[in-house]
């Protein structure tokens, strides 16, 4: 795999030395700056990124359900110059994920998956050798960090001392979010129900990085204290895809958790209110909340297409 820089406009791209985006630990905390710097200029000018995935196709494979991930990533390649084949359902059902891979390599450029098993997306990436992209897993969801860190950076002109909220279950958004904000030097608590907590050495991993920025990384269940002072309040579902038989016995555990306005007033004045969707009204979230002024979670959805589009220029590096 040749690695180096690469010009696209003015602008010189340095590749990914992973060459991958498996999880956000893929992600050095200059290349995680980088990328986000990319990003800006890749919203404000995309006519300038019009040629960079040219000829290539890119391989979608979903084996969960995606409004926003699937519509972006296949607008992405387009306006990227490249074009997207999706595939859904299981992957390495009907023959193991290292010949999924294999095949893949031959006729496409560039793998996105989501997929239950961390695993999978690890395999993917290592018998394709084609730049692979995490588009959610049980464990990560960094394309959504990522577009997330946008969102906080055009709201608020940067991140570091500043205070993230995440409210709900430990998971997936929850630990991408972590390991972001560490890295950019804002103080995250996660505010979570006993046992529902995020995994210990991914707050451990985080709480390495935010040695080095300042930021301080908190984990708790008290609520009050949890948003005290937090700039922006972020939830997600109660029930992840694939924990749909637990809806009930978390929709119980997890109500005193709900991102209602009452719980807003207990953040920073203006907080802003943040959720990755698909949001469940009257579950973690109100209508009242998601419909306030406060609420940005439109913007984290369109910044999902910029922020995933610098990252596959990022990537383009290496086909190059
Ligand atoms: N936030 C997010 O990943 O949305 P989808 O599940 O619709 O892709
Ligand atoms: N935690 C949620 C995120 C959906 C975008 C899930 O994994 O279902």
């Amino acid at each position: 795999m040749k690695m180096h820089n690469h010009t696209v406009s003015s602008v010189t791209i340095p590749p990914l030395a992973a060459g991958h985006l498996r999880s956000d630990f893929d992600l050095t905390s200059a290349e995680l700056r980088s990328l986000l710097e990319l990003a800006i200029d890749v919203k404000a000018h995309p006519a300038h990124y019009g040629n960079v995935l040219r000829g290539a196709i890119v391989s979608l494979l979903f084996e969960k359900p995606s409004l926003r991930t699937r519509i972006t990533f296949e607008v992405a390649a387009k306006q990227l110059g490249g074009d997207s084949i999706v595939q859904t359902g299981p992957i390495g059902g009907r023959e193991p994920v290292k010949d999924v891979a294999r095949n893949l390599a031959r006729w496409t450029r560039m793998i996105a998956a989501r997929t239950f098993a961390q695993q999978t997306v690890e395999e993917l990436a290592q018998w394709s050798g084609l730049p692979t992209i995490n588009a959610l897993s049980d464990l990560f969801h960094p394309c959504q960090a990522l577009a997330d860190m946008l969102t906080l950076r055009e709201h608020w002109g940067g991140w570091a001392g500043r205070t993230l909220a995440y409210v709900g279950d430990g998971n997936n958004v929850a630990h991408s979010l972590m390991l972001d904000a560490a890295r950019l030097g804002m103080h995250f608590r996660c505010i979570t129900p006993a046992g529902y907590e995020p995994a210990a050495e991914i707050v451990e991993a985080a709480r390495g990085f935010a040695a080095a920025t300042g930021a301080r990384i908190e984990v708790t269940s008290e609520i009050e204290q949890g948003l005290m002072q937090a700039e922006a309040v972020y939830t997600d579902v109660w029930a992840s895809m694939g924990q749909e038989h637990e809806a009930i016995e978390r929709a119980r555990l997890f109500a005193p958790y709900q991102v209602n306005e009452a719980l807003m007033a207990m953040a920073a004045p203006g907080a802003l209110f943040m959720h990755c969707l698909p949001a469940h009204r009257e579950e973690e979230t109100t209508d009242a909340v998601m419909e306030s002024r406060v609420s940005v979670v439109f913007d984290q959805a369109e910044n999902r297409l910029h922020a995933q589009k610098a990252l596959m220029v990022m990537l383009a590096a290496q086909l190059h």
